[in-house]
C-alpha cells in the first residue's frame, strides 16, 4: 500500500511532495485512501469539512477509537509526515484481523484535510473546523496564493462546502483519537527508542507580515531616496532569529512573496510569514512582541509601512494523562516526548481524549525531501498502534 501512495505528488527534481488540499495530487491521495478502505471492506465517508473517515465495525456498537493523520504535505515535504499515520492505521487493522481480534466498538481511520495549511494558510484546517476552532465562514473565505477560495476549491473537487463547521455529533461518537506520526526532530535518536509517547505540543502560531514601500529604479534611485520594503523585511528576519535565540524559542520565516519581483526594481511590497514556537507561552509572546517592535522601528528608518497580523494560533496542548498512562501500560517502558510540531491530535485534544505515538526519525529532518524513517522502526510503530487499538477497542 505504501508503494501505491509513494509516487503521488512527488517531484523528481527535488524528491519532495506537493500534496496541497483539493489539488490533483491530493485528490489522488484521497482516491488511494478510498481504495485501501474498500479493499478492507471498511465504510468510507468524507465529512462536511473534507476529512476522510474509514470505519471498521458496527458504528452503533459504541463510541469509536479513531486513529490516523493527514495526507497533504508542505511544499517539498517528506514522504512520512502524515502518510505514516494513515498507512500504519490500515496496517494495524490488518494485524488485528490477522490475529482474529474482534473489536467491541468501531475503529475509525481518519485523514484530516489541509493539516499543513500548505494551500490556505491555516494549519490543521480540517480538524479545526470539525472541533469548531475556526468558524466556517472564515474558513470558506480563505484563499490560496492564486486567490482561489476554499469553498470554491472544495466544490470543484466535488465536495459540498455547505457542510463546513463544527460536527458535534461526530465528535460525541469518538471515545479517543490516537495519532501515530514520524518524529520531526532528533529527540528519539538520543532516547534510543523506535517509539515514543507524546506528552504535549508547544504553543505556536503564524503571523502574516506586509511590508509596503515604493517601487523605483535600481540604478537611478539614490540609496537615501528609497523606501525599500525588502530592507525592513530582511531586518525582521534577523530580529526574529536573534529574539528567539535570546528567549529560548524558535522563529522561522520560510515563506515570502516579493512584488513585482524584478531584479532591477526596488520592490513595492514584500509579504512574509513568521512561524514562532516555544515551550513557554510567555517566551513566545515575548519573541513576537519584540519582533514587532524591532520591525516598527526599522520601518520608520526605512520609510516603509508594516502590518503584522496573527493568522493562526495553537495554545499549548497537554495530551490526556490517563489515556497516556493506559497506553504506557500496554507498551511497556516507552519514552515520553513533547514536540514543537503541530498535529491534528493537538486540535482534537480540546474535544476528545487524545494521544500520540512518535516513530523515530534517524536524522531528525522533516518538512524536507530528506525526511526518512527506517523500516524496522515503522514496523515497531505499527505494532505499538496495534497493541493500543486492541487495548482500547477489544
Ligand atoms: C506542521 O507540521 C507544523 O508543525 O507546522
Ligand atoms: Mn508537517
Ligand atoms: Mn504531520
Ligand atoms: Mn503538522
Amino acid at each position: 500500500m505504501w508503494n501505491d501512495l509513494a509516487p503521488v505528488g512527488r517531484y523528481e527534481s527535488s524528491g519532495g511532495y506537493r500534496r496541497f488540499a483539493y489539488t490533483a495530487a491530493e485528490l489522488e491521495c484521497r482516491a488511494w485512501f478510498r481504495a485501501e478502505a474498500q479493499r478492507r471492506d471498511l465504510t468510507v465517508e468524507t465529512d462536511g469539512n473534507g476529512n476522510l473517515w474509514a470505519w471498521w465495525g458496527d458504528r452503533t456498537a459504541g463510541d469509536a477509537i479513531v486513529t490516523g493523520s493527514h495526507l497533504d504535505s508542505v511544499p517539498d515535504g517528506g514522504a512520512f509526515d502524515g502518510p505514516l499515520g494513515v498507512v500504519s492505521a490500515f496496517a494495524a487493522i490488518d494485524a488485528m484481523r490477522a490475529a482474529g481480534d474482534v473489536p467491541r466498538r468501531p475503529i475509525g481511520v481518519a485523514a484530516f484535510a489541509e493539516e499543513e495549511g500548505g494551500r490556505f494558510g491555516i494549519a490543521c484546517l480540517g480538524s479545526r473546523l470539525l472541533t469548531g476552532a475556526i468558524d466556517p465562514a472564515t474558513a470558506a473565505a480563505l484563499t490560496d496564493a492564486e486567490g482561489n477560495r476554499l469553498d470554491e476549491s472544495m466544490a470543484e473537487a466535488g465536495l459540498d462546502p455547505a457542510g463546513l463547521g463544527m460536527d458535534r455529533v461526530r465528535l460525541s461518537q469518538i471515545a479517543a483519537y490516537i495519532e501515530l506520526h514520524i518524529e520531526q526532530g532528533r529527540a528519539q535518536i538520543d532516547m534510543d527508542a523506535p517509539v515514543a509517547l507524546g506528552t504535549a505540543i508547544w504553543p505556536h502560531g503564524r503571523w502574516r507580515m506586509e511590508f509596503r514601500g515604493r517601487a523605483d529604479h535600481a540604478g537611478t534611485t539614490r540609496l537615501e531616496d528609497r523606501a525599500d520594503p525588502m530592507l525592513t523585511y530582511a531586518n525582521t528576519v534577523l530580529a526574529a532569529r536573534k529574539k528567539a535565540r535570546l528567549a529560548g524559542a524558535v522563529a522561522t520565516v520560510g515563506r515570502v512573496f516579493c512584488t513585482p519581483n524584478g531584479t532591477n526594481a526596488i520592490p513595492s511590497r514584500v509579504t512574509g510569514w513568521l512561524d514562532a514556537r516555544s515551550e513557554s507561552q510567555e517566551a513566545l509572546d515575548q519573541v513576537v512582541a519584540e519582533v514587532e517592535t524591532a520591525t516598527r522601528q526599522r520601518a520608520e528608518r526605512d520609510g516603509t509601512e508594516v502590518t503584522i497580523s496573527r493568522e493562526s494560533f495553537s495554545a499549548e496542548v497537554a495530551f490526556d494523562e490517563s489515556l497516556r498512562d493506559r497506553l504506557a501500560g500496554v507498551l511497556g517502558p516507552v519514552p515520553l516526548l513533547a514536540t514543537g510540531a503541530g498535529h491534528d491530535a493537538g486540535i482534537l485534544a480540546s474535544a476528545v481524549p487524545t494521544a500520540m505515538l512518535f516513530v523515530r526519525n534517524p536524522t531528525g529532518i522533516s518538512h524536507s525531501p530528506a525526511e526518512s524513517a527506517e523500516i524496522p522502526d515503522c514496523l515497531s510503530g505499527v505494532e505499538a498502534l496495534t497493541e493500543v487499538l486492541r487495548e482500547l477497542a477489544c
